[in-house]
């Protein structure tokens, strides 16, 4: 049986943050002091993300090495992931006798204003995607929410007729109504509140900041459209 003392997976496979976790004092980090008042905790360091990031590679790795892949990036969200989750498959394919070679491409959606998600879904740039027919498509996510842009975007890329697709997702958001739709890599488990940093954005905002932190009620009230 896994030692209770040490933290492991959850049912998403991602490392679980509870939702008693109150995350680290700002005081304690770096960041940009233009967010200073912004932010209320930092719930996952930069440096936390890149590890986690690096085993996600591995597992990647590991089930699709030696297949060839298109990558296909979801934007704005989606950038910082995939760019590192990205290097970290170079990096294992520059040192082992698997490789996989990867195109990447890049699609991008819009649901949130403010911290709501709309009933509209915009897929902006997927104009076009029939080159994925037959190909296995890794499709790289920052974070599930209740789930919904996933399975439209799923749908979306199924009528390509991709031979395989996958999914990374940085963040899976512990909301009832998301256990149905997963990815298949899963790098955290957090609790259901709106976080920002590492290319998270509330209306634009917090992309240019590293780590993942929980936006205060202020700087809600602050960038608020
Ligand atoms: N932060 C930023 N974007 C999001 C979130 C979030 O918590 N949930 C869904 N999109
Ligand atoms: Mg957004």
């Amino acid at each position: 049986m896994a030692d209770p003392a040490v933290q492991s997976e959850g049912g998403s496979g991602g490392i679980v943050i509870t939702d008693e976790w109150p995350g680290y004092s700002l005081d304690l980090f770096s960041y940009p002091t233009h967010y200073s008042g912004d932010l209320d905790c930092v719930i996952i360091p930069h440096g936390v993300i890149m590890d986690r990031t690096e085993r996600l590679a591995r597992n990647i790795m590991d089930d699709l090495g030696d297949h060839d892949i298109v990558v296909l990036c979801v934007l704005k969200g989606g950038y910082q992931f995939c760019a590192d989750l990205v290097d970290r498959i170079k990096a294992l394919s520059r040192n082992s006798s698997r490789t996989i070679p990867m195109r990447v491409h890049f699609i991008r959606l819009k649901s949130y204003l403010n911290d709501q998600s709309t009933e509209d879904l915009h897929i902006l740039g997927a104009e076009d995607l029939s080159f994925l027919a037959g190909k296995n498509v890794l499709i790289v996510e920052a974070i599930v929410g209740t789930g919904k842009t996933m399975k439209a975007l799923l749908k979306h890329v199924e009528a390509f007729r991709p031979k395989m697709i996958k999914v990374a997702g940085l963040l899976v958001k512990r909301v009832p109504q998301n256990s149905a739709c997963l990815p298949d890599y899963v790098g955290f488990e957090i609790p259901n509140r709106f976080v920002v940093g590492y290319a998270l954005d509330y209306n634009e905002y917090f992309r240019d900041l590293n780590h993942i932190c929980v936006i205060s009620e202020s700087g809600k009230k602050k960038y608020k459209i």
